[in-house]
């Protein structure tokens, strides 16, 4: 089985915490569960635990058009996705054509904006849409345009959600507009993972960043709208902490690397609702549990 099963590539990309999701999940006995990710990007963490059996059904919502079209896509044409990825030609005439996509979404349907926006996550630095192309446009060096799209590995792992299409429900909200109109009409067995643009590191990442305000608007919007079970992660900043001072939440660091890799120390904000486990399988997450708070 590969290592992670999103297709997507995405910096900071949280897959790696779903041991420590299905901790959360387990000590609250909410095993089974639904589960909804607002910001889900490569959504790394929401596939793992669907795929694992640890949930019953996932709703993946991304205000991005580029990043909906990819889940629509290769969940309701999941042949013809496949098809494409199996003759895509790796070459920069078709990386500029693509890009040309990628740079007018509003024009293409969901197939062709999906795979675009594949395309480029896989062949661009880092996965970042609006990088430049992986060995640059002399195709030079080590790493080149396909150095990162393995054919055969990436369709499997698309067949392999397209299995579980029913249990996958994929939406194109504004995050507190999903929140307020979707999440908060779900059974009360449902968690909701946020994890926003970041406040500090987000500019040079993401195409749609977060302003002080609409972090401040987020924070107030989850802790006294949002009816589910919930769990925030930021990169740490006092000002998130200060945001979310009444509720429980612990620092980490972790290894990342877009572009070039560095340290990051991130935190967990958690609803007064769920239960924190004392320990974890996770080595950075089982030390930040130890410090006091
Ligand atoms: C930090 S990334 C999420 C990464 C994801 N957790 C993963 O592991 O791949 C943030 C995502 O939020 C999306 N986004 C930004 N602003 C949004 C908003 N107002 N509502 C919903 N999604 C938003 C971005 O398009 C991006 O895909």
């Amino acid at each position: 089985m590969a290592r992670f099963q999103t297709p997507l590539r995405y910096p900071g990309g949280k897959q790696r915490l779903a041991p420590f999701i299905t901790e959360i999940l387990e000590h609250n006995d909410a095993v089974g569960w639904g589960y909804a990710e607002p910001y889900a990007g490569g959504a790394g963490i929401a596939i793992e635990l669907l795929l694992g059996g640890t949930v019953d059904h996932i709703y993946l919502n991304d205000s991005s058009r580029h990043i909906y079209a990819f889940w629509k896509a290769i969940l309701t044409d999941t042949e013809a996705f496949c098809r494409r990825v199996s003759r895509a030609s790796l070459t920069l005439d078709s990386w500029q054509k693509h890009r040309e996509v990628v740079r007018h979404p509003g024009d293409h349907d969901i197939l062709d904006l999906g795979f675009s926006t594949f395309f480029l996550n896989r062949c661009n630095r880092s996965g970042i849409l609006t990088a430049g192309v992986i060995g640059g446009l002399n195709q030079v060096g080590r790493w080149r345009i396909d150095a990162r799209f393995p054919r055969n590995e990436l369709i499997k792992r698309i067949e392999t959600i397209a299995t579980k299409k029913r249990r996958i429900t994929v939406t194109n909200l504004d995050a507190e507009a999903f929140m307020r109109d979707r999440v908060n009409k779900l059974p009360p067995s449902t968690l909701t993972y946020c994890d926003p643009p970041y406040y500090a590191r987000a500019k040079r990442l993401y195409l749609n960043v977060y302003t002080p305000d609409d972090h401040v608007r987020l924070a107030k919007f989850i802790q006294s709208k949002l009816r589910r079970a919930w769990l925030v992660s930021y990169d740490s900043h006092a000002a998130i902490s200060e945001l979310y001072r009444k509720r429980r939440q612990f620092q980490y660091s972790i290894q990342y690397s877009a572009i070039q890799a560095y340290e990051g120390t991130e935190c967990f904000i958690f609803s007064d609702s769920l239960k924190i486990p004392r320990d974890s399988a996770l080595p950075y997450i089982a030390q930040a549990l130890r410090q006091p708070a």
